[in-house]
């Protein structure tokens, strides 16, 4: 395995990679919210390496990432009629950490998606993802399927580190772009059916997406109301499985009221604790607490979620605990992926 670059992969490193990817294998790379593992769209068995290397079930699709919304179109029915919710959230939010389902084009190949007659397409906005993209377009590759890079189940990377912790046996070159400045993963909005749906919450938050869908409205029936994910109306989404995002200690939720009391009753059990919470807990005996403080910031919240929840990890104690950020719009996205990762109550699918 090679790791590129420090600092920025240079184009001589970026033409090595779409070697890699014109050969059929797969690469790490930065994105703007993950890091990912990219391989061509367009070959079977590049999408099939994915899925042994991730070990994840055949039956979740990837997202396939284009260089811009004209590359889009190749692969998902991109204007249907009066509806323009696609070409309106691309223009206003792409390049970015937005994912949009579509109807699959027919000229898109099935495996790209598990089979399903819908695609997810993204645009990213990471210079390396997007050098990437502009330079395998060039030779003929216009779509790679790049989901998160680490194993199926595990924390998503945020680092070049992580990837290599976690795939370095398994990939043949990592491309380090440096930490990823969103740190969760993207939006992803289904445009498939006539109500818009957010599957997934992420930095693009629904009123974002409501702004953009309305903005100089010349067809306002196209712009339906955003549906938020949640509920059991929404679709269950393959790969959404509460777990997805879980580390391998018991990760516990805790409103900041319940913190003190809950540290107590778990510390005279004798066990050892990792703390991630805005404040230092106030108890007796601490000494078998290891607290981080985690910030108030939801942005800089995301931005270090899963590098805390990997280093809180290791830490090997008995379970982690972990402050409730507050429940508004913001917080959507963190308080979803830690419902996911935590052993609580949260217990849907999307
Ligand atoms: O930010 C991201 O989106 C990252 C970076 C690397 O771009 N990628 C990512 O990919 O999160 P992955 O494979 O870890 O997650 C893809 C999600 C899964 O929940 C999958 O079920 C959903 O996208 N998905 C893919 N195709 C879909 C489709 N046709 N309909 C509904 N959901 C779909
Ligand atoms: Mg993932």
């Amino acid at each position: 395995m090679s790791v590129a670059g420090a600092a920025q992969p240079d184009a001589t490193a970026i033409g090595r990679a779409v070697d890699v990817l014109a050969a059929g294998d797969v690469i790490g790379l930065p994105t703007e919210t993950v890091y990912g593992l990219a391989a061509d769209a367009g070959r079977p068995d590049a999408v099939e390496r994915i899925y042994r290397i991730k070990g994840r079930p055949p039956d979740h699709p990837l997202i396939v990432h284009v260089h811009d919304a004209t590359v889009a179109a190749r692969w998902g029915r991109w204007r249907r009629e009066a509806d323009d919710r696609a070409e309106r959230l691309a223009r206003a939010l792409w390049p970015g950490p937005l994912t949009l389902v579509l109807p699959r084009a027919p000229a898109a190949p099935a495996w790209a998606c598990a089979g399903q007659p819908t695609i997810a397409l993204r645009v990213p906005s990471h210079p390396v993802a997007k050098a990437v993209l502009a330079a395998a377009l060039a030779r003929g590759i216009d779509g790679l399927a790049i989901p998160s890079a680490n194993r199926f189940g595990r924390v998503s990377p945020t680092r070049a580190a992580h990837v290599r912790d976690d795939l370095a046996a398994d990939v043949p070159m990592i491309l380090d772009g440096g930490d990823c400045e969103v740190g969760i993963e993207s939006t992803i909005v289904d445009l498939s059916g006539p109500v818009t749906r957010v599957l997934r919450p992420g930095a693009i938050t629904a009123a974002q997406i409501d702004a953009a869908l309305a903005a100089d409205a010349t067809l306002p029936a196209t712009s339906a109301p955003v549906v938020p994910a949640a509920g059991a109306d929404v679709p269950r989404v393959p790969g959404s499985l509460r777990s997805h995002y879980a580390p391998i200690t018991r990760l516990t939720l805790c409103p900041p009221e319940r913190l003190a009391a809950e540290l107590v009753t778990r510390l005279a059990t004798g066990a050892r604790l990792a703390v991630w919470s805005r404040r230092r807990p106030e108890v007796e005996g601490d000494v078998a607490l290891v607290w981080r403080q985690c910030p108030d910031d939801p942005v800089v919240f995301a931005h270090e979620l899963y590098d805390a929840m990997r280093s809180l990890d290791a830490l090997h104690c008995d379970g982690i605990v972990v402050e409730q950020p507050p429940d508004s719009p913001q917080w959507a996205g963190i308080n979803d992926r830690l419902g996911r990762a935590s052993d609580g109550s949260v217990d849907r699918l999307y």
